[in-house]
């Protein structure tokens, strides 16, 4: 029986709150967080064992239960829509008060927005038992409660007392990264997760890591991603996995769910998608299909090259809509004594359809060239190996918001060293 119950146990989350925030996550039975932390807690599904830490008193509330998936906006007026990504929960029983609540998280190796996996609920769930139930009737209850009141009981419990919890380990919880806070993007692996992200054996397969970023900075559940070159499906894997609509082109698909489409004319209304990504072809140094139209045959030397991105360019700038956002990820390049700033050309086509948003660097792994006998060819014939990409982060300009650009004057603070 215990077996069994433990078993229909699902995943759990440990939301944040302040003294602040607290008292409107328990009187709308509402947990919310904003964009740093929305990946993992929008992963919370209906079932799911939630709890409340708060940052200030140190004090985590336990149990409650996601009564739905995690969604955006259930009560956009809620806490002044500083935390538009929620979830609606029931308690499970009465609240309990742990103190110390950030120690015994670090002694169970939980994280607060990082799911647990099983093991690690259940070892919190069972420091939240009321001491007149079993372990068996506890756990029927965390499985069959609804609609129970919330109540907080007066009495605050100190783990560090409960002798069972002393010697308590559990695994890691597989933990969601943070998004990336500079400009500077390094991704050891190319993907992530438990599911492959596109194929890491594709010529110039994109890191997963980097679409997902950038799907999470510039776009919110729901919304519509369009890759116009999208090799081995690398932008669609991430989209599904986040929750977010996507349509993915390529002149020669390399998955059935890619649409056969030359990028130079992409078959979708004006103003429709709100997020364009490409990682296109950076010249003619990778072959990637037969398929004559294949922007990839031509030399990133020639003229020809940056007028045919220039094409594409001003389609994925029709298709996104006004103040939406491109990432386009490319390399320059360097063969045969001859340095061509192929990032610096596209920058410049990209500049007269969009505004500049950031350029991030990404360092380059996994490339072929990346040995000890090329390294030491640098050094010896005094040239350099590619050690970056350029992501443009560029946004169509949204009238209204351009004007107030004009105006605005920068106050510097001057820190202290
Ligand atoms: C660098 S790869 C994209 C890698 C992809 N993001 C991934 O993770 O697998 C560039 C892609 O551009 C595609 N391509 C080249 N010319 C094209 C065109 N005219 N229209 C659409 N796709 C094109 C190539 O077939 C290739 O798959």
């Amino acid at each position: 029986m215990l077996k069994l119950s433990r078993k229909s146990i699902k995943q759990g989350q440990v939301f944040a709150c302040t003294d602040k925030s607290q008292n409107e996550c328990f009187t709308r039975l509402l947990f919310g967080t904003n964009r740093t932390y929305a990946p993992a807690a929008m992963r919370v599904k209906q079932g799911d064992s939630l709890f409340l830490l708060n940052l200030d008193s140190d004090i985590l509330y336990g149990v409650f239960r996601a009564i739905s998936s995690a969604k955006m906006n259930i009560e956009p007026e809620a806490w002044g829509g500083r935390y538009p990504y929620q979830v609606r929960v029931e308690p499970i029983s009465k609240i309990i008060p742990i103190k110390n609540a950030k120690k015994l998280l670090k002694t169970l190796s939980i994280k607060r927005y990082s799911p647990m996996n099983r093991r690690a609920t259940i070892k919190l769930l069972e420091i939240y038992r009321p001491k007149n139930l079993g372990m068996d009737k506890w756990f029927k209850v965390l499985l069959e409660a609804q609609g129970v009141k919330l109540e907080i009981s007066n009495e605050t419990r100190s783990w560090g007392l409960l002798g069972e919890v002393k010697q308590v380990k559990t695994e890691p919880a597989k933990e969601l990264p943070l998004l990336e806070a500079t400009t500077l993007w390094d991704f050891p692996r190319q993907s992530y997760g438990s599911s492959p992200k596109g194929n890491n054996k594709y010529p110039g397969v994109t890191p997963a890591l980097l679409i997902w970023n950038l799907v999470w900075r510039y776009t919110d559940p729901g919304d519509l991603v369009v890759d116009p070159m999208c090799g081995s499906g690398t932008t669609i894997d991430v989209c599904k996995e986040e929750g977010r609509r996507v349509i993915g082109y390529d002149i020669a698909p390399a998955r059935p769910d890619i649409i056969q489409n030359d990028s130079r004319k992409i078959p979708l209304p004006t103003e429709h998608a709100d997020l364009v990504f490409v990682d296109s072809p950076y010249g003619d140094n990778i072959k990637y299909s037969d398929h004559p139209d294949c922007i990839g045959k031509i030399s990133s030397e020639t003229v020809a090259f940056y007028d045919e991105l220039e094409k594409v360019i001003a389609e994925c700038h029709r298709v996104l809509k006004k103040g939406k956002v491109l990432g386009w990820l490319i390399g320059d390049q360097w063969v045969k004594k001859q340095f061509t700033p192929v990032g610096f050309e596209l920058y410049q086509r990209l500049a007269k359809y969009f505004e500049t948003v950031e350029i991030i660097c990404i360092v380059r792994r996994g490339q072929a060239s990346h040995t000890g006998l090329w390294y030491n060819r640098a050094r010896r014939f005094n040239f350099f190996l590619r050690g970056f990409k350029y992501l443009f982060i560029m946004r169509k300009p949204d009238v209204k918001k351009a004007k107030k650009v004009e105006q605005r004057k920068v106050e510097w603070t001057n820190y202290e060293r």
